[in-house]
């Protein structure tokens, strides 16, 4: 009996804890920023998370965009967008829409806890350092 309602005092007190240290912890607040690494278009950029949705944002070539939020407790944060741009070749310009997840927390959580940096290229977002030697991951 005493030691139940001592475990339980241990637990609601790292409950309470943890609720007051979470604004304060900077590894719980990520910052998602895209970069338009298509160099002859502007680049629009539609993102939404369930419930919510970020609006449209248009990005001429060489610019950025960025939101921020906390990850959730429970590891299910989610953002999709749409990307559209004009493919202009020598013959036609041509409309082009994408969509992908840019932040998964399963997958984002530990490789960019702070930042997440993508620059979306024709062939794919890339995630980390710059738009040279990227690696694109493929479209959705
Ligand atoms: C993106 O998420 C929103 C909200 O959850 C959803 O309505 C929409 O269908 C999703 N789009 C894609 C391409 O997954
Ligand atoms: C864009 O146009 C180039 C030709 O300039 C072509 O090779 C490429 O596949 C096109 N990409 C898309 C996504 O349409």
């Amino acid at each position: 009996m005493i030691s139940s309602v001592i475990s339980l005092c241990l637990l609601s007190f790292f409950f309470i804890g943890l609720v007051h240290a979470w604004p304060n912890i900077p590894f719980l607040h990520t910052v998602v920023q895209i970069h338009n690494a298509i160099t002859n278009s502007d680049l629009a950029v539609h993102c939404y998370a369930p419930y919510y949705d970020l609006g449209p944002q248009d990005l001429p070539p060489g610019t950025q965009y960025e939101f921020q939020f906390k990850p959730s407790f429970f590891f299910n944060t989610k953002f999709n967008c749409s990307f559209g741009w004009t493919n202009i070749t020598q013959s036609n310009d041509m409309d082009v829409s994408r969509t992908f997840d840019i932040y998964a927390q399963s997958r984002d959580f530990f490789r960019c806890p702070d930042l997440c940096t993508w620059w979306i290229t024709i062939d794919g977002p890339c995630r980390g350092v710059g738009s040279f030697n990227c690696v694109p991951f493929p479209w959705q």
